[in-house]
């Protein structure tokens, strides 16, 4: 890593409910039978024992340990998401019965027990991440093939110096953050500079951190919204107080609302005009990133908030020659060799463990807490940073 930085603990964003170490031995889940909104679909489930398995070999049983609550799995549970495959692995069964889904994609887990034929040196007591969406995540246990596990060699120290809920927080955040920096420009590292949009979005804070250890600069772009001028203080300095010089925060609204302003910001970068600007909002904040971007840059959209369409003026093609691309992480997670993705794994561990990185702010959750979880989730408009929504897979339900 070409900056290596002490890890910092952010008490301020401390956990209102620890996770549990405490060992169960029955069985619950987050489960939904229709797609529907998550409020009034997604419904808690206890029974005694886990559902049954396929006594496969090659199958490993993890006690997941925490799992995020992600856009994708908002839209997953409404019905509104594709699979990247056309025949995706089957998840494993509900508790519920076959005509439940157990929802949840992303999570950290703890290998407890295996049958043989396990690969990639999974053994009992390795901590995993998922290597494929769709598993079911938010539920105590689950049997899956090895193959669509990725272990994490450091996971025990991982575990002790960042916790469960942030680890379990890291992986796709800072695997999409990852690969968009690193597959679409090659940039240079003393005059790399990254354009992004939501800059204060999960995705946003972990690619100012993860282009921070490489020395490239970012400019993140935050919409002003209804936050108050100190709300909109508190929210950039929570975003560049340990990064200055790095991650330059700018208002969208300023930018757009003034030509003068977005002149001002390309005299500031000079000749070091960014060669890749990352989108997840789309409609005019992606038409001004297009604006800042270099000559023969490329935008990569990865989201679309704003549920506007990107859309790109003729001359920007013809007289800038911008290459406008797409990253989607579960597609590159299902064509990906295991071999690949548990080096991606370990550079993002590695950036946290040798590099300084922090996961954004959290808040965890208990499975039964569901409907708190997500009432959380839209009442949190005022924060500096919104917290991620991290579900404490091993706490009982009351
Ligand atoms: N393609 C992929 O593989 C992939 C992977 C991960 C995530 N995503 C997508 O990336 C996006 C961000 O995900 P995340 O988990 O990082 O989100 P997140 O942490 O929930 O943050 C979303 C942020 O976006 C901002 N925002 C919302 N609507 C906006 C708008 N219209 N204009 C500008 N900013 C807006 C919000 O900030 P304020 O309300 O403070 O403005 C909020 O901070 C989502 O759309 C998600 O589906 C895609």
């Amino acid at each position: 890593m070409a900056s290596i930085r002490h890890y910092r603990t952010l008490t301020r964003w401390r956990p209102l409910v620890p996770v549990s170490p405490k060992k169960r031995s029955d069985y619950h889940e987050l489960s939904f039978l229709e797609h529907g909104e998550p409020t009034r679909v997604m419904e808690y489930h206890q029974q005694e024992t886990p559902p049954v398995h396929k006594d496969n070999d090659g199958f490993v049983k993890v006690e997941m340990l925490a799992a995020p609550w992600n856009p994708a799995d908002k839209n997953v549970v409404q019905g509104k998401y594709p699979s990247p495959v056309k025949n995706p692995m089957p998840q494993p069964p509900s508790g519920r019965g076959d005509s439940w889904k157990v929802a949840g994609s992303e999570g950290w887990g703890r290998v407890v027990d295996m049958r043989p034929g396990g690969g990639l040196h999974i053994t009992p007591g390795s901590f995993v991440t998922l290597g494929q969406s769709g598993m079911g995540t938010f539920r105590s246990s689950l049997w899956l093939p090895s193959s669509a596990l990725i272990p994490v060699d450091r996971g025990e120290e991982l575990k002790t110096r960042a916790g469960h809920a942030a680890a379990a927080c890291l992986f796709q955040l800072g695997g999409t953050a990852w690969r968009m920096i690193k597959d679409f420009e090659s940039l240079d590292e003393a005059t790399g500079v990254i354009v992004q949009n939501a800059g204060n979005s999960g995705v946003g804070w972990m690619l100012s951190q993860l282009a921070a250890t490489l020395n490239i600069r970012v400019i993140s772009l935050v919409r002003r919204g209804s936050k108050s001028p100190g709300e909109f203080e508190r929210m950039a300095n929570a975003l560049t107080q340990q990064y200055t010089n790095t991650t330059r925060v700018v208002a969208e609204e300023d930018l757009l609302e003034d030509k003068e302003a977005i002149k001002a910001l390309e005299a500031e970068l000079g000749t070091c005009a960014p060669r890749l600007a990352i989108n997840a909002v789309g409609g005019p904040s992606a038409s001004l990133l297009l604006k800042l971007l270099a000559p023969g840059g490329t935008m990569v959209t990865y989201g679309g908030l704003s549920m506007q369409p990107v859309t790109v003026g003729t001359p920007l093609l013809i007289f800038k020659d911008v290459k406008v691309r797409g990253y989607w992480h579960s597609r590159w997670m299902t064509r990906t060799f295991p071999k690949q993705k548990k080096q991606m794994v370990d550079e993002l561990v590695n950036a946290v463990l040798d590099g300084g990185v922090q996961l954004p702010p959290f808040q965890v959750f208990p499975l039964s807490g569901v409907q708190e979880a997500l009432k959380f989730e839209t009442e949190q408009s005022a924060e500096a940073v919104r917290r991620k929504i991290v579900f404490d897979c091993q706490r009982q339900g009351d």
